[in-house]
């Protein structure tokens, strides 16, 4: 495997994170040089840019949430992305494009064509060879963290409300569209996406699912 760019999408809870780790884990295991990363706050200044975007005591037009969630990206393609590619390692990232063309082009504006223009620019041609959409019903996949923090012993229902980030706050109808827009971005960019419907499925099951779409994108793949 050459240089590989591997995004990992879906609505909130959906498994994102702990699915990207356990792929980098294998792919590090089979002897491959890789980059776990994620949006935002893949860089030092994508760190404080995620700061402002998540808190939810901040207020942010939808416009500004567009453009800082493209300033993370952009800062992420050319300090971490870019170069790791160049240095033949597989990057895995933990949401990139995508979830800004599903939560604030579908969800906020109701259209993408501003966000993806928006995002060409910042992406600068850095686009993904494989992105796996973790499905989920947006209702699973918050329950998803509320039993998780509940395990942990963490109140969910105290500072913020429910522990949820400002854009996990919004109700239920937006977490539908980001959801449904999704899908629409999986058919319009059928040739890198591969859906894995997690409904029911226990982690290490939905790890296998995505090693098989792994090996499969990239089976006889010697770039
Ligand atoms: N298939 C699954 N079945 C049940 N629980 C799961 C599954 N996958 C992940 N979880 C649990 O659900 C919670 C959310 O998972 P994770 O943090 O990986 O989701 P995420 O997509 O990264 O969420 P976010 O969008 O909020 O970053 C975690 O506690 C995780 O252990
Ligand atoms: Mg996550």
């Amino acid at each position: 495997m050459g240089p590989t760019f591997i995004t990992l999408e879906g609505p909130d809870g959906s498994g994102k994170s702990t699915q990207a780790a356990l792929l980098a884990e294998k792919l590090t295991e089979m002897g491959l040089s890789v980059l776990l990363t994620r949006e935002p706050g893949g860089t030092p200044v994508g760190r404080r840019l995620r700061e402002i975007l998540l808190n939810p005591d901040v207020q942010l037009s939808v416009m500004t949430e567009v453009l800082l969630m493209a300033a993370d990206r952009a800062q992420h393609v050319q300090e971490v992305i870019k170069p790791a590619l160049e240095n033949n390692m597989v990057v895995v990232c933990d949401r990139y494009v995508d979830s800004s063309l599903a939560y604030q082009g579908f969800g906020l504006l109701g259209d993408v064509s501003q966000v993806k223009a928006i995002n060409e620019a910042a992406v600068e041609g850095v686009w993904p060879d494989l992105t796996i959409l973790l499905d989920v019903e947006p209702e699973v996949g918050l329950r998803r963290h509320r039993q998780a923090a509940s395990a942990a012993g963490r109140p969910s229902c105290s500072g913020r409300a429910g522990g949820l980030d400002r854009i996990e706050q919004r109700d239920l109808e937006f977490h539908q569209r980001v959801r449904d827009g999704y899908h629409v971005l999986s058919t319009l960019y059928a040739q890198r996406f591969v859906v894995i419907d997690t409904t029911g499925l226990e982690i290490e099951t939905v790890a296998q699912i995505v090693w098989e779409a792994v090996e499969q994108r990239f089976k006889g793949d010697n770039r």
